[in-house]
């Protein structure tokens, strides 16, 4: 039987109660340990397990000595519990974005390749099936090359969710609004479609949540390494929010498309997933009558899981498998830098009024007012 890894969680919130129930579920999994500032939240997610909850970090790695430790603090505080856990010679898997800035990211990377650990950052959609029947088709070169990249999300979030917690909203505490927080996921798949990228203008806005300073809105072109072209429209400002999107155009002229997410996309731990994520686009030669089948197939699944929940324990589980393993996990701490270098070339290109080139540099400053 394969062998089982120690386990930790930091940051016991929202989203942490569905790690900790990876955690307690998985079968790679051996939960020893939980850490939040809040005992009790540490204490709640051990209830009835032998994990011990702790408030301190270092005091968890020294007395629990887990081999993987899980990450879902607010953004900013990712890389230094990173980079402690991977100094201790845990591998480390990280709530998106991987971090605020890159700064950090480069910090958090450096400490892992040091400590010959792993990281990981999270990026359930991927795990998706459509997102993954996109991958595939796209790899097998269904569409010819992917040349035109498309991601539209119509969102909502009202007032009481930036009073949800004192770090949200704010320029110091969250790192950004719509880019930082909501947009990761889409903007990973984007890239993971359709390669590196080369080049970004980007614009934001904050169109009608005055009780915030960071933005609501954002937009910008893409140029890839490939030559191929992209384009980011991404808010949070319609009510009722409508859906998010990813399209992908190929040279062949073939399309295929996913809605991740229909009407605002949830929050961890408050609201659930209404509608299933959908095949919306799919014009491969031969194959346009596939789409209604993906459709039937996906609908039922949705019926039959916890969204909230089974994507992420798919991907805890590939980080835990890769551990064991020694290979790289599907979504790489790497991956997670390229999403935090696309939304710092967003905000630079916005504050300096011209294109950014990529790569992004740490020490070219992260685009933020203030
Ligand atoms: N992948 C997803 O779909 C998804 C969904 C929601 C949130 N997230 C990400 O997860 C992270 C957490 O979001 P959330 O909504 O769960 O936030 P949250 O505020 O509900 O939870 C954060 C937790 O971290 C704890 N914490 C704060 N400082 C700490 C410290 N120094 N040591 C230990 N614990 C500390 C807080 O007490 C709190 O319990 C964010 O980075 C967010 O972007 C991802």
């Amino acid at each position: 039987m394969p062998r089982t890894l120690r386990t930790a969680l930091v940051g016991c919130g929202k989203v942490g109660a569905t790690h900790a129930r990876a955690l307690r579920e998985l079968k790679e999994s051996q939960f020893v340990a939980a850490c939040d500032a809040d005992l009790d939240r540490a204490g709640r997610v051990t209830e009835a397990t032998p994990a011990r909850p702790f408030t301190d970090v270092e005091v968890m790695l020294r007395e629990a000595r887990p081999e993987v430790v899980l990450l879902a603090t607010p953004h900013p505080l990712h890389a230094g519990a990173a980079i402690l856990a991977a100094r201790s010679g845990a591998h480390v898997l990280v709530e998106k974005p991987l971090a605020a800035n890159l700064i950090d990211c480069d910090a958090m990377l450096e400490a892992a390749r040091k400590s010959g650990v792993h990281l990981g950052v999270i990026s359930q959609r991927r795990f998706y099936e459509p997102v993954l029947r996109m991958k595939q088709a796209i790899d097998a070169g269904k569409i010819g090359r992917p040349v035109l990249g498309v991601f539209q999300m119509f969102s909502w979030r009202d007032p009481a969710y930036y009073q949800s917690d004192p770090w949200r909203g704010r320029w110091d505490a969250e790192g950004g609004g719509v880019l930082v927080n909501q947009s990761p996921h889409q903007l990973d798949l984007l890239r993971w479609f359709l390669g590196d990228i080369a080049e970004v203008s980007g614009t934001w806005a904050n169109l009608n949540h005055p009780e915030v300073e960071v933005d609501d809105t954002a937009v910008a072109t893409l140029r890839f390494v490939s030559g191929g072209l992209g384009s980011i429209v991404t808010s949070l400002s319609q009510k009722p929010g409508l859906f998010t999107k990813v399209h992908v155009h190929g040279s062949n002229g073939a399309s295929v498309g996913v809605e991740t997410d229909r009407g605002a996309t949830f929050i961890a731990g408050v609201s659930g997933i209404a509608e299933p994520p959908l095949n919306d686009l799919w014009t491969i030669p031969s194959e346009e009558d596939l789409l209604t089948r993906f459709q039937d197939e996906d609908r039922a699944r949705f019926a039959s899981i916890d969204a909230t929940y089974h994507y992420h324990a798919l991907q805890i589980q590939d980080f835990l498998r890769a551990c064991r393993d020694d290979r790289p996990p599907l979504v790489t701490g790497q991956d997670g830098r390229e999403v935090v270098a696309l939304f710092t070339a967003i905000y630079r290109s916005h504050q300096e009024g011209r294109p950014i080139k990529f790569p992004v540099r740490a020490e070219d400053g992260d685009g933020r007012p203030g």
